[in-house]
């Protein structure tokens, strides 16, 4: 079952092998989130509700036996803002022990826990202050991370305070560019706002909303060492892949700096970062280009380009510097084709096994994502592993999945030629790379 495009190369011991999900996009009912809110108002940029989503939230044990069953050794989840504190300062305790039976549950079965407190979800009220932009907001967030720690401790080692805070930050002004505030509540009736375009290249990212998601990151890992100084606390970066055209390479300096980078360079004092990568995005002088003409795309429209990982790996880690480990935290394709999804991944995993032959410090790989879900808007992009019927919620693994977890199992993924590596052979003893620590 194992099939790998060259001799494969061997992990490090400890290396991560698993796959991500969010928790808004597989719990379902996620009735007090501001997404919640902006999807069940009519006339906003939501073509689809979220509604039940995958049913996580009560099918969670049957994931894990999954994902444990096919091979893997790491789960990344999150656990919901919204849930945990659906109204200020009141805390559900029943939400506490439901996330904390999370974990129980994923270390009982041989899955590492990489936990995400936030991922684009905040609770309703946190937005109807103004959400991020908002005085304040850093303490309200790291008020949250001090209830996680009761999630989180003892057991979990990998905590994810923030996702993609560079599309939080893009987010913030697509969302207020559709007339919306935050939590929906001042959305135009219906039919006020024909023909909404949420396109992030059209939009500059909101530096206050930038600046607050800093402080909040930092306040929340200050909170979660103070509980346990050997948490390794990191967050995960939407990696663009950014590639300048020729003459281009300052306008893509300045184009990525508020987009990706200084996302990045927040990270250097962190225990990890998390890299996020799809695809890439070329950048020319004026600005960022359209996906080659006849280019291949994925049901999310973006070009079939999975190099990306690594190049956003190797970018990751010279910007960030040495000392921070790289996490592969989200990787994947939204498509209808599983095959395409093994081909896709397949050269995407080269591309990091490239990287980790070059000495970059990557300890784990999280395909994006374990089931089909909610990608925020449509359930048609499918990015899983795992197929979820819409209508009873079985799960059906992919073939993907079991080739992926047969990788996991054996510890190897494929290979590239390395440098100074001319036939494509790995070097004699150079199987393993770097063990992580
Ligand atoms: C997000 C996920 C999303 C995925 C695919 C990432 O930006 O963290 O929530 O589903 O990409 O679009």
């Amino acid at each position: 079952m194992t099939s790998l495009t060259g001799p494969g190369l061997t992990l490090p011991e400890g290396f991560l092998m698993g796959a991500s999900t969010s928790a808004h996009q597989v719990e379902g009912n996620n009735v007090s989130s501001d997404w919640w809110a902006i999807e069940n108002r009519p006339g906003t940029f939501v073509a689809e509700r979220s509604g039940d989503a995958a049913d996580s939230f009560h099918r969670w044990p049957e994931d894990m036996d999954l994902l444990a069953g096919l091979g893997f050794n790491a789960y990344r989840f999150g656990i919901e803002w919204a849930r945990v504190e659906p109204e200020r300062g009141q805390v559900s305790r029943a939400a506490v022990a439901h996330y904390r039976a999370m974990v129980r549950g994923a270390l009982e079965r041989g899955l590492t826990p990489v936990v995400t407190l936030h991922h684009f979800t905040s609770p309703r009220w946190f937005s109807a202050l103004g959400g991020w932009a908002s005085p304040g907001s850093a303490d309200l967030f790291a008020s949250y991370a001090r209830v996680a720690t009761e999630i989180l401790l003892p057991g979990v080692r990998h905590v994810a305070t923030i996702n993609e805070p560079n599309m939080i930050a893009l987010m913030h002004s697509l969302i207020r560019g559709a007339g919306l505030a935050a939590d929906g509540a001042t959305a135009p009736a219906d039919g006020e706002r024909p023909g909404v375009t949420l396109d992030p290249g059209s939009v500059e990212p909101d530096a206050t909303v930038e600046q607050a998601l800093i402080r909040a990151h930092r306040a929340a890992t200050a909170v979660l060492k103070a509980a346990d100084p050997t948490l390794q606390v990191g967050w995960t970066v939407a990696n663009q892949a950014y590639q300048a055209e020729p003459g281009a390479a300052e306008a893509m300096a300045a184009y990525a700096r508020p987009r990706e980078d200084v996302y990045l360079e927040a990270a250097r004092q962190d225990d990890w970062i998390g890299v996020q990568a799809y695809t890439r995005h070329r950048i020319g002088a004026d600005g960022p280009l359209p996906v080659p003409e006849g280019a291949p795309t994925t049901l999310t429209g973006w070009e079939v380009y999975p190099e990306a990982l690594g190049e956003a790996v190797r970018h990751t880690a010279d910007v960030v510097g040495p000392g921070v480990p790289v996490l592969v935290t989200e990787n994947g394709i939204a498509t209808a084709d599983d095959e395409q999804r093994i081909t896709y991944t397949t050269a995407a995993l080269a591309s990091l096994a490239s990287a980790l032959r070059d000495g970059v410090d990557v300890r784990g790989y999280l395909h994006w994502s374990a089931l089909d879900n909610y990608e925020w808007g449509s359930y048609r992009p499918t990015f899983g592993l795992i197929a979820v019927d819409a209508e009873t919620f079985a799960r059906t693994p992919k073939r993907s999945a079991a080739w992926l977890g047969a990788l996991a199992r054996a510890g190897r993924i494929p290979d590239v030629p390395g440098p100074g590596d001319p036939d494509g052979r790995p070097a004699a003893g150079a199987a393993r790379v770097r063990a992580a620590g």
